[in-house]
């Protein structure tokens, strides 16, 4: 166990022959064109050892990997009032789905569905413009990964923005609920931004340290957040991170995570070490495949599930 080189290389060994496999995002050209056998792992331990095998430097569009940033962000702006624009539990639904919103008077389900997300993108713009509120979200990302140099690619936030009707279904509705207080052009602006963060796999996994250390980033000595909070946005990972697959991905891997269509996962094992994995081809869910096989075999190997 104590020789994680090993295991991450001997994960990246096994998972070779599978890579491929799954269906890459097509949505917007800039993902579809992702070469599908990329797979990556890096896996960060609280006393700051890093660990990594495969394509764990190369960029990629962490798409709603971002959704922890901004809730971290909304909860630290708003506090526990963020709560009463966002519901905490699971949706058993598609990542953007509408159909419960109808029902709820507008109020999304949990933070890291599109609606709930676009929710928390209207309570990040409080105060700002939406250059600003962006600005504000890129230097947090910057800060927690203690790396100058991540940035959004503009061609994915553009082609979101070109393509996203249903995310604008999504803001209209609830906005017709009176349940943003933004123009939804400014909302959204916004949100596809920080869906286009370009980030690695090691950046990933520096920039969740804090979560699984208890609120404060072991390796720049940030307290992020306090340990309460830390605990209960793991909580919300675990429940809620892989929408409607968030049950299976607890079941097979036992760790707080989140996915995002790019086809990465970010993930944490409280008090043992942050992690991050990337390969493009998703499940019927719509989270990585050979990423969530690769944190699978991790928490086998590591006996890290939290149960
Ligand atoms: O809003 C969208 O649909 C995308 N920008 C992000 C969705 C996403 O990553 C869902 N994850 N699996």
């Amino acid at each position: 166990m104590e020789d994680l080189q090993a295991i991450v290389d001997g994960i990246h060994a096994k998972l070779q022959p599978r890579l491929g496999e799954g269906k890459v995002a097509d949505y917007i050209p800039q993902l579809a064109h992702v070469d599908p056998k990329k797979f990556g792992i890096t896996v960060i331990t609280v006393d700051g050892k890093v660990f990594k095998a495969g394509d764990s430097d190369t960029p990629f569009s962490i798409q709603s990997v971002s959704k922890v940033f901004t809730l971290t962000l909304a909860l630290g702006k708003h506090g526990e009032t963020t709560w009463n624009r966002v519901g905490r539990e699971p949706s058993g639904s598609a990542f953007n789905s509408i159909v419960q919103l109808e029902h709820e008077e507008g109020k999304p389900r949990n933070p890291f569905i599109n609606a709930g997300a676009i929710a928390i993108s209207d309570l990040v713009l409080a105060g700002h413009t939406p250059r600003e509120a962006i600005g504000e979200i890129i230097r947090f990302v910057r800060y927690l990964a203690d790396d100058e140099s991540i940035a959004i690619d503009p061609s994915v936030a553009k082609s979101e923005q070109a393509t996203g009707y249903r995310n604008f279904a999504l803001a209209n509705f609830m906005r017709s609920f009176g349940k943003l207080t933004h123009p939804v052009e400014h909302v959204l602006g916004v949100y596809f931004h920080h869906c286009a963060l370009a980030m690695t796999c090691t950046q990933l996994a520096h920039s969740a340290l804090f979560l699984a250390a208890g609120g404060r980033n072991p390796l720049t000595g940030h307290r992020v957040v306090s340990e309460q909070r830390a605990r209960r946005i793991n909580a919300l990972m675990l429940t809620c991170g892989h929408y409607d697959g968030s049950g299976e991905f607890a079941y097979r891997v036992g760790l707080p995570g989140k996915s995002g269509v790019g086809g990465g996962i970010m993930a944490v094992a409280p008090g043992k070490a942050s992690v991050a994995v990337w390969s493009p081809g998703l499940n019927h869910n719509g989270n990585s495949l050979i990423g969530s096989l690769a944190l699978e075999m991790l928490a086998a190997e590591t006996g890290w599930s939290v149960f």
